[in-house]
């Protein structure tokens, strides 16, 4: 852990939201060459740049790189490192085809560990410091996740995988056997560290009614729980919905029965909805996790996002890897906008760098991340404005700061990551997560 006084002072152009930059740049708060001075794991205060820290803080000179909080991921699969990038299926066939077989494979202990720690890494070295994620059925992986972010302080939020129909035998849920090790687990990590346990039936279709009834239990049982799970992702799987839960309204209305909404919940997708839906969202305080590479990769849909926002349903960009083709969060960001772009709509720097940081820390309930105001814990990277000539080229002919960084979110990619900081500590990149064996070792 960081002696709590240390003082640190990192120079370079700071850039984080004051609030959601609904209109115009009023919430945007840049301070090009200022200083973020952190004071052991918290943020301690902003200087200008005609400001000087006092002799007592250390300096760290990252003039003319962009400092930025760690970026916030509110739905990715840890295991599915295995299978980012896989080729020619849609939703219900790469789970059968590519996921299920990875995601059996954490049964084997010694690889659930060697991965969780894999993928924590690999988050970092992708500038995502807090992150909402799905393990496996298999408790071995859930505690090495927890384990390894506990390990650097780190913010996440996760939970055992729940299936108990549809699905391989290896991942089948016996509903005992679910239900004990859910308890266990959720007394065991959450609220320690920085973490949570977030209450994780897979989907509709791989739950019973009565396993998503016990998600609902136990979310009313223990204060401060999450819920996270997809909704509405792609056609088939929507038809497979209705064919499975007649009796409901909607694919919403299925998790609505079971009492799964909430300000605590979490929705990937929710691409095919109804006006109904994005109602009922919106009443519960539920968010969506809008993942706009996994959905242009696996042939999904467009997630209308100006009809989801104006319901009031706030909305975070996730990377859903392994369906989403990058732990990047700069690259959802980017293809946020071409989701958009195919709408008719806009999707501005400001509202998607918020949408990554801030705005995704709000929808996880971690408002003590995702920006530098005093306190706030010092989770951030630096960046440089550009890893190649291209990108240097393009950067500098901008004529506005807006121009400037959207440019910069288009180009920009994880080549670009200077250094990454969780909890006032710079984590190395390069370092050997995978206790258990050699790097890449499967
Ligand atoms: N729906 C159910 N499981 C999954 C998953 O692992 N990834 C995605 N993208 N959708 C799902
Ligand atoms: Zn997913």
């Amino acid at each position: 852990m960081t002696d709590p006084d240390t003082f640190d002072a990192y120079r370079g152009d700071i850039l984080d939201f004051a609030a959601e930059p609904a209109a115009g740049d009023d919430a945007v708060r840049f301070r090009p060459d200022g200083w973020l001075l952190v004071r052991g794991q918290r943020v301690a205060g902003v200087l200008d740049a005609d400001a000087e820290p006092d002799p007592r803080w250390r300096r760290h000179d990252w003039r003319g790189h962009l400092l930025l909080p760690g970026f916030v991921d509110t739905h990715v699969h840890a295991p599915q490192l295995d299978v980012i990038a896989s080729y020619g299926t849609e939703l219900l066939d790469w789970l059968q085809r590519h996921t299920f077989p990875a995601e059996a494979r954490w049964a084997d202990p010694a690889h659930a560990r060697r991965s969780a720690r894999r993928f924590v890494r690999e988050l970092l070295a992708h500038g995502t410091t807090c992150a909402m994620v799905f393990p496996t059925v298999h408790r071995p992986g859930v505690d090495a996740l927890f384990e390894a972010a506990v390990e650097l302080d780190m913010a996440l939020l996760g939970g055992r995988v729940l299936m108990d129909r549809n699905c391989p035998d290896a991942l089948r849920d016996d509903a005992l056997a679910a239900e004990r090790e859910s308890v266990e687990l959720i007394e065991r990590w959450h609220g320690r560290g920085r973490c949570g346990y977030a209450l994780t039936p897979r989907f509709a279709a791989t739950s019973s009614a009565a396993q998503l009834e016990l998600c609902g239990a136990l979310l009313r049982a223990y204060d401060g729980l999450h819920l996270q799970t997809h909704l509405a992702e792609n056609r088939a799987e929507v038809d497979w919905i209705r064919a499975l839960f007649p009796e409901s309204r909607s694919y919403l209305d299925v998790y609505d029965r079971a009492g799964l909404l909430g300000p605590r919940s979490v929705f990937a997708h929710a691409i095919w909805l109804d006006a109904d839906d994005r109602a009922r969202l919106a009443a519960s305080g539920s968010a969506v996790a809008f993942s706009p590479s996994s959905n242009l990769f696996l042939g999904s849909g467009l997630f209308d996002w100006a009809q989801t926002a104006a319901a009031g349903v706030p909305v975070a960009i996730a990377s859903d890897v392994g369906a989403g083709t990058s732990l990047c969060q700069l690259r959802s960001a980017a293809d946020a906008y071409k989701v958009l772009a195919l709408q008719g709509q806009r999707l501005d720097a400001w509202r998607a760098l918020y949408a990554i940081t801030r705005g995704a820390a709000r929808t996880l309930r971690r408002d003590d991340v995702g920006h530098f105001e005093l306190g706030a814990w010092a989770d951030f990277c630096v960046w440089s404005w550009s890893a190649d000539t291209l990108q240097r080229h393009r950067v500098e002919l901008a004529r506005s700061l807006h121009e400037r960084v959207f440019a910069w979110l288009m180009l920009a990619d994880s080549r670009n990551l200077a250094a990454v900081h969780v909890a006032g500590r710079r984590v190395p990149l390069d370092a050997d997560f995978t206790a258990a064996g050699a790097p890449g070792a499967a």
